[in-house]
Order: structure tokens, then C-alpha cells, then sequence
């Protein structure tokens, strides 16, 4: 059965020394307590290996923001997904809606991304989600069924390691979560649109984490819905108790 899941995004937040003390925090935190989901935190490119070496890997994971889509070589300035993974990362994000808006990431690089993590065992969590245009304008179901499409090129073994994270880009960072029915509905709609390319076990297997204003508020009853297997959490990952509080909401 599909896992349940928590995963912080920090984005380009907190320094060195404040990302340390916030994953030590986290560890802290989780210790002795029984929770259920598994919790991820994905953080800058400089903090994976100091957060490696204060977190402990049966309380969390550890995951990239993004990674190359080249093996190595001559890309001044880019990571590749087999540096990430020499850090003790296990996940990466890819695909997120401000790499795709700001960086201008298409389908195409994004497969690339995601071969090269799979390749060096990484799991990606790859974002998917409308604008407020297409929300608007009804398209949702068809812009995000393309984005998911764009992985459809991967065989069943490799799809099954991929978590998916829907986030309406209308909902990042602005207070305005989607509604649990809202979530609910496009989750069930990307798992339809899984099983219709994988089948139904890969699909029923496939963890969809929504993402978007995300808060210990209101986490219980998006995660309650049946296709939401839990979150991806911007602001909110960036300290210590709202997070912890987003992962109690599978209790
Ligand atoms: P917020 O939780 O800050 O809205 O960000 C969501 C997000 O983009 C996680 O990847």
C-alpha cells in the first residue's frame, strides 16, 4: 500500500547554521514519538551534507531541490544528481512550479531530471499543478494530466518510484489553500490518469502529496481525504513545530 508522507521544501531559506538547528530541531522532535507517515525534508544544495550528519535516516529522509539534468562535465554552476546522492540524499524535487516559472523547466529537461535521479537512486517528488489562469478557465484536469504525461515515457518499475506532489500554483505562498474537495478531486484525477497508462497497482502504490499554504490548521482534513497521501510543505517546513504539527495530522 501506498505510504503516507510529510515532505518540507525549504526553497532558498536559512543559512548553513539556521538549516542545522532546524533539522536538529526536527530530529529532535521526532525522537520517541510514534508517527504515522514517513517525513522528508528537502533543502538547499549546501545544507544536504551537515543536515546529513545530524539527522537520523529511520526518522527522516533527506532530499534535493532540484539536480542537473547532465551526467557531469563542463555546466558551471549546476549539481548533478550523483553529487546529490553522494551526500545521503535519498529524494529530489523536481519539476517544482518556481523552476518551471522562474528557470523556464519544460517536460522535456524534466524527464531528463528525473532519469538522471532514478539512475543514481534518488526518488524524485515531481510537482504538478495549474496556474490560477487554468484554474479559472476550467483547463486544470488537461494541464496537469499533461504534466504527469510527461513522465509517461518511463517504464512501470521506474514510475513506481516516483512520488507526485500536486501544487496549484495559485496556493503556493499565499494563504489560499485549495479547498480538501479540491485536492481531492485532482488527486483522484492524476491517479486515474496513472492507472490509465500503468494499471491499477502502480497507481493504488503511487504516493500524491498536495501542496500549497499547507499549515497545521488545515493539514488534518486535506490528509484525511482518501487520494491525498500527504504533503509538501513550503513556509510552514521552516519551523520546527508547524512541521511537526503538519506530520500529527496522520494520527
Ligand atoms: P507553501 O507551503 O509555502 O505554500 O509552499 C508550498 C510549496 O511550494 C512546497 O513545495
Amino acid at each position: 500500500m501506498r505510504k503516507n508522507i510529510v515532505a518540507g521544501n525549504w526553497k532558498m531559506n536559512t543559512t548553513l547554521d539556521e538549516g542545522v538547528e532546524l533539522a536538529n530541531d526536527i530530529n529532535t522532535l521526532l525522537k520517541g514519538k510514534k508517527v504515522n507517515c514517513d517525513v522528508i525534508i528537502c533543502v538547499p544544495f549546501t545544507h544536504l551534507t551537515s543536515v546529513n550528519a545530524v539527522i537520523e535516516p529511520e526518522l527522516i529522509g533527506l532530499g534535493a531541490e532540484n539536480c542537473s539534468e547532465h551526467d557531469k562535465g563542463a555546466y558551471t554552476g549546476e549539481v548533478s544528481a550523483s553529487m546529490v546522492k553522494s551526500t545521503g540524499a535519498t529524494h529530489v524535487i523536481l519539476g517544482h512550479s518556481e523552476r518551471r516559472q522562474y528557470f523556464g523547466e519544460n517536460n522535456e529537461q524534466l524527464l531528463a531530471k528525473t532519469h538522471q535521479a532514478l539512475t543514481n537512486g534518488l526518488k524524485p517528488i515531481f510537482c504538478v499543478g495549474e496556474v490560477l489562469e487554468e484554474r479559472e478557465n476550467g483547463t486544470y484536469n488537461d494541464v496537469v494530466k499533461s504534466q504527469v504525461e510527461a513522465l509517461f515515457s518511463l517504464t512501470p518499475e521506474e514510475f513506481s518510484k516516483i512520488v507526485i506532489a500536486y501544487e496549484p500554483v495559485w496556493a503556493i505562498g499565499t494563504g489560499k489553500t485549495a479547498t480538501a474537495e479540491q485536492a481531492e478531486d485532482m488527486h483522484a484525477h492524476i491517479r486515474k490518469v496513472v492507472e490509465e497508462k500503468y494499471g491499477n497497482e502502480i497507481a493504488e502504490n503511487t504516493s500524491i502529496l498536495y501542496g500549497g499554504s499547507c499549515k497545521p490548521s488545515n493539514a488534518k482534513e486535506i490528509f484525511s481525504k482518501p487520494n491525498v497521501d500527504g504533503g509538501l510543505i513550503g513556509g510552514a517546513a521552516l519551523q520546527a513545530d508547524s512541521f511537526m504539527g503538519i506530520i500529527e495530522a496522520f494520527d
